[in-house]
């Protein structure tokens, strides 16, 4: 059995995990930081860089004895080191180094992006109990193990969609590790649009959860025809995402059209002047047409790559929207009709985590796909358009 230690400071989260075999999650922990983003509305990355120094340590103690192992335990120690704020990555950078070389033992950096999505293949950890029905989960392609090594080769060619605060992006994947850009935003990411429609909706930070759970409030034959949100699709047979309009849509419906120009412009309303069902309908009103964006993107996708000859065993999903109640429901549901596996991250893997870095180290240290102490910390994923 391979034990990683995985850790993950590339936004505003501090995290730790230990993984066994890329598969069982023996610990996750997630010391999160939104406390002290919530009054800016945002991340701060110099507030992030700073907590992420002041919560390691306790973070990856705890990661440790959740597990109940010690350092020497451990078998190689994985880091995500790109993409993110770069102050934030160079605490986990450091730190890993710092605990690979002191205990002689291979040091591995992960693509968060990458990360993501392995999230889905990796088995759900045991889930605190729950006052609330859980989400829908993952389909399993047999009954049994879902993720049972010799399933592993089936469910590749995958269409990969990460869907977080930072990207909005679909890949071919032809096995964990070797993944090609099919199309991405060009503009908003989905969660970043999310984010900024809470905003909009005065819902509070982070506003992706607040946002869904309001809008699951009411179906979507309750929403108003006035209030239906446009569905941006690009060019007819494009793989790219836009969701700056929508957000942009949104902020007209909530304050209307901008009165005066120059300096002098501002809204005559605000989210204020809203009751609480049209603030409802209004939340659902984007979260319909959020989703179902990303969900005839996906279909496109899949045609592509069935038309190329190549057409995809599985859709997996990953990222922080992957927690999103809707896109769950409605992907496992195009997954039903269409026949196609479909992987998404258990409710505790979708947002960002250390687990899902441990995981796909697991898969880079089978191939030797190692670093050693230059490991840059660096802004962009090495992700690019095939
Ligand atoms: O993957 P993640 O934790 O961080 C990044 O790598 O960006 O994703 C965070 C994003 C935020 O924008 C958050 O609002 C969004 O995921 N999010 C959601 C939901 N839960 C988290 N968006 C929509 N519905 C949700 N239930
Ligand atoms: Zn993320």
């Amino acid at each position: 059995m391979t034990l990683i230690l995985g850790l993950e400071t590339s936004c505003d989260e501090t995290a730790a995990a230990v993984v066994a075999d890329g598969l069982t999650v023996r610990s996750n922990v997630i010391a999160s930081q939104h406390r002290l983003h919530e009054k800016f509305g945002g991340v701060v990355p110099e507030i992030a860089s700073r907590a992420h120094l002041e919560r390691l340590h306790p973070t990856v103690t705890e990661a440790l004895e959740i597990a109940k192992v010690t350092l020497a335990d451990i078998d190689a120690v994985a880091v995500g080191n790109r993409p993110g704020l770069i102050g934030s990555l160079l605490v986990g950078v450091a730190a890993a180094k710092a605990l690979a070389w002191s205990m002689n033992k291979p040091l591995i950096g992960v693509d968060h992006v990458r990360a993501h999505l392995y999230a889905g293949l990796m088995q759900a950890p045991a889930a605190a109990p729950q006052a609330s029905p859980p989400p829908p989960a993952t389909t399993t392609l047999s009954t049994d193990d879902p993720i049972h090594p010799g399933n592993r080769e089936a469910l590749f060619p995958a269409l990969g969609l990460v869907v977080s605060g930072g990207h909005t992006s679909l890949y071919l994947l032809e096995s964990p590790l070797a993944m090609t850009l099919l199309g991405r935003t060009i503009d908003d990411a989905v969660g970043e649009a999310y984010d900024k429609a809470a905003v909009i909706l005065d819902l509070g930070y982070p506003g992706g959860p607040k946002l869904d759970k309001l809008a699951r409030t009411v179906p979507d034959k309750a929403i108003p025809h006035e209030y239906r949100l446009p569905r941006t699709m690009l060019g007819s047979d494009s793989l790219d995402f836009s969701f700056s309009g929508l957000k942009t849509a949104l902020l007209y419906k909530v304050r209307g059209y901008p009165v005066g120009r120059g300096e002098a412009a501002h809204f005559e309303r605000s989210a204020a002047d809203l009751t609480d069902l049209h603030k409802a309908q209004l939340a659902a009103a984007f979260q319909a047409a959020a989703v179902q964006t990303l969900l005839q993107k996906i279909q496109r996708a899949l045609d592509l790559l069935a038309s190329r000859g190549t057409p995809a065993r599985s859709l997996l999903i990953g990222g922080g929207v992957s927690a999103n109640s809707r896109l769950r429901e409605e992907a496992l549901s195009l997954g039903r009709s269409l026949g196609l596996v479909v992987k998404l991250p258990a409710m505790s893997l979708c947002l960002d985590n250390a687990a899902m870095i441990a995981g796909l180290a697991y898969e880079q240290l089978q191939r030797g796909l190692l670093a050693d102490l230059t490991l840059p910390a660096l802004a962009t994923s090495d992700l690019r358009q095939g």
